[in-house]
């Protein structure tokens, strides 16, 4: 396998003179044998930055290294990545079989060399006993492993995956999940996954970079990213529910600085009738193992954790406690993570 360095990469769409920075002075570095999840809202840039890298676009600026060499000169099928979108178009007409031998039939693979590559990568995806269907006798699941296992069968030194789950419904998707994360445990393959669900990201990932707006937020492990949020927009995409923010009057009311933007995530509040701050519940989501109370104080909806009996009726007024030492404080206004003493 081998490592792949970004340096100040740009790509500019010039369409109309109306300039889109897709992607904006991105560098990044994902080591050999490394899992990089790539997250961020649609349209931040996910699928060019992955694009770039495997060759299928250029880039306006920047360097794209792979293995320790430059490769923005080299044409995509030179670069020993292989690439599995969300889209992933299996030929019809071909067998599971051929659909994994045809990139290696290609590159003028054949005889027992190309079925052993084939075997051991239908072996690796649980597809040894499929290879002699064609995709339409497969289900959503299996489709997405043949996907994954024609990328495989290649042993590129690069793995790049575009969303690979976002067709599969949700049962699926977390079975799929649980395949791609065993998978890398047993191959420890270069990989750079780009998704939107920040859920895939965190389970799968050994780091994240978050994207907003072609540029790099943050890139820190799971834990990091969850427990020091660089800026308000990492601390508000990463955590479901997502992170409340107290703004102004109402940062103030907690004893905040001004200028300050606080940020608590649920499970760091309770309901507490002796507590200072006031607010009435605007409403409640029950979800089995506990329940999501919305609480309204001030201009903030706050959403707190709580167990899953004995929740307070909508309209009811309730005390939300804050313990000081979960506070995550933001300047007001560059939104960039800043430490207030107690
Ligand atoms: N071929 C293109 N021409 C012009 N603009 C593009 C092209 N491809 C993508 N864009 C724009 O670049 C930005 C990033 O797109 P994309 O990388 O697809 O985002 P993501 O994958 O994160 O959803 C978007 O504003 C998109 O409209
Ligand atoms: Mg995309």
């Amino acid at each position: 396998m081998a490592d792949v360095a970004l340096r100040g990469v740009t790509k500019i769409y010039d369409a109309s003179r109306t300039a889109t920075r897709a992607v904006d002075g991105v560098s990044l570095d994902v080591a050999d044998g490394e899992f990089l999840a790539l997250v961020g809202p649609s349209g931040c840039g996910k699928s060019t930055l992955l694009r770039l890298v495997a060759g299928l676009d250029t880039v306006s600026a920047g360097e794209v290294r792979i293995g320790g060499v430059v490769v923005n000169d080299v044409p995509p099928g030179a670069r020993d990545v292989a690439m599995v979108f969300q889209s992933y178009a299996l030929y019809p007409q071909m067998t599971v079989f051929e659909n994994l031998a045809f990139a290696l039939r290609v590159r003028g693979v054949r005889g027992e060399a190309l079925r052993a590559r084939v075997h051991a990568a239908a072996e690796t995806m649980a597809l040894t006993p499929l290879l002699d269907r064609r995709p339409a006798a497969l289900s959503g699941g299996e489709r997405q492993r043949v996907a994954v296992g024609r990328a495989l069968v290649r042993d590129p030194a690069v793995f790049l995956f575009d969303e690979p789950l976002s067709n599969l419904d949700a049962a699926l998707r977390v079975q799929v999940r649980r395949e791609l994360a065993a998978l890398h445990q047993r191959t420890r393959g270069t990989t750079l996954y780009v998704t939107h669900d920040q859920v895939e990201a965190m389970t799968l990932a050994d780091r994240i970079a978050v994207i907003a707006g072609g540029r790099v937020q943050q890139v820190a492990t799971p834990a990091e990213l969850y427990a020091r949020p660089a800026n308000l927009f990492v601390a508000t995409f990463i955590g479901s529910p997502a992170m409340n923010v107290l703004r102004g009057a109402d940062a103030e009311a907690i004893g905040a600085p001004a200028g300050v933007d606080v940020g608590v995530r649920a499970e760091d509040l309770t309901l507490d009738g002796a507590a200072a701050l006031r607010g009435r519940v605007e409403g409640v989501e029950y979800l089995g193992h506990e329940q999501l109370v919305h609480v309204r104080v001030g201009a903030a909806s706050l959403v707190v954790r709580h167990a899953a009996s004995a929740a307070p009726q909508v309209g009811e007024p309730v005390g939300v406690r804050i313990a000081r030492a979960a506070w995550h404080c933001f300047d007001a206004a560059t939104g960039a993570r800043v430490d207030v003493p107690a």
